[in-house]
């Protein structure tokens, strides 16, 4: 059984300031207020422009999200955000484990479910993110790292509420390339296996698929089985293009 209303979550990374920014939520925020039942519309700022953004969208016709938070709930941390601080400015979800932070900073599986656990401590959906790299995918080994991924990074007490897994293959990130439709249906598939036991509820949660989504490949993926929505980097940076992903949502018969 698949969820209905697919959420599009657009990652903005490390882009973005003043004036132009709130422009570019406004404008999404404004093409979301004729409420679309196909898809919930998720955008993670840096942490920056969380504030403004907030102040700019406050009806909730979309929701914010953090790029990572810290495992510690306050402290001396320098530099870290907790979660209770993304809680408090109006966050509902953070984007955790991204392969920009497991890859680019040595994020472990095990950090990840402690950041995992500090989020949904504070009320926050984790978006948990996993993925293989191309050397994995070519010696077939992508089941097996994504496998291990979802055994270790999935704190338990993790529910289809509080919990979403977005599946990113590396290769495919930033790079123009996608996984094809076969790939995609047959990596959900496992996962969605694979989380049975682990996350309550498993077959209402959310699988994500990111990595190179742009208007013209997300009708075909968010058509594909166990694909319950998209998280999207460069082309969230454009308001036309995040919409045009959005409403290539298929349309949910009654
Ligand atoms: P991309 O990024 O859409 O630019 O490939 C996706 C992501 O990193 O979440």
């Amino acid at each position: 059984m698949s969820i209905p209303r697919k959420l599009i979550a657009g990652n903005w990374k490390m882009n973005g300031l003043g004036r132009k920014s709130g422009e570019l939520a406004a404008a999404v925020a404004d093409a979301c207020r004729s409420v679309d039942p196909r898809f919930d519309m998720l955008i993670c700022p840096p942490f920056t422009l969380i504030s403004c953004i907030r102040g700019i969208i406050d009806d909730g016709v979309v929701k914010l999200g953090g790029q990572d938070c810290s495992p510690e709930a306050a402290g001396a941390f320098t530099g870290d955000i907790a979660a209770p601080m993304l809680k408090d400015i109006g966050c509902a979800f953070v984007i955790l484990g991204h392969s920009e932070r497991r890859h680019g900073h040595g994020e472990s599986n095990e950090l990840i479910r402690a950041k995992a656990e500090a989020a949904h401590a504070a009320g926050l959906v984790a978006i948990i993110c996993v993925g293989e790299i191309k050397e994995e995918r070519q010696a077939g080994q992508e089941k097996d790292v994504v496998g291990k991924q979802l055994a270790n990074s999935i704190p338990a007490l993790a529910t289809s509420e509080n919990t979403v897994i977005a599946y990113e293959p590396v290769w495919a990130i930033g790079t123009g390339l996608t996984a094809t439709p076969e790939d995609v249906l047959e990596m959900h598939a496992f996962i969605r296996a694979g989380i049975a036991g682990k996350i309550a509820n498993s077959e209402q949660t959310r699988l994500l698929y990111g990595g190179s989504v742009k208007p013209g490949n997300a009708a075909e993926l968010l058509a594909t089985a166990n694909v319950d929505g998209v998280l999207v980097g460069g082309a969230s940076l454009k308001a036309d293009d995040i919409m045009a992903i959005a409403k290539a949502s298929p349309v949910i018969n009654a």
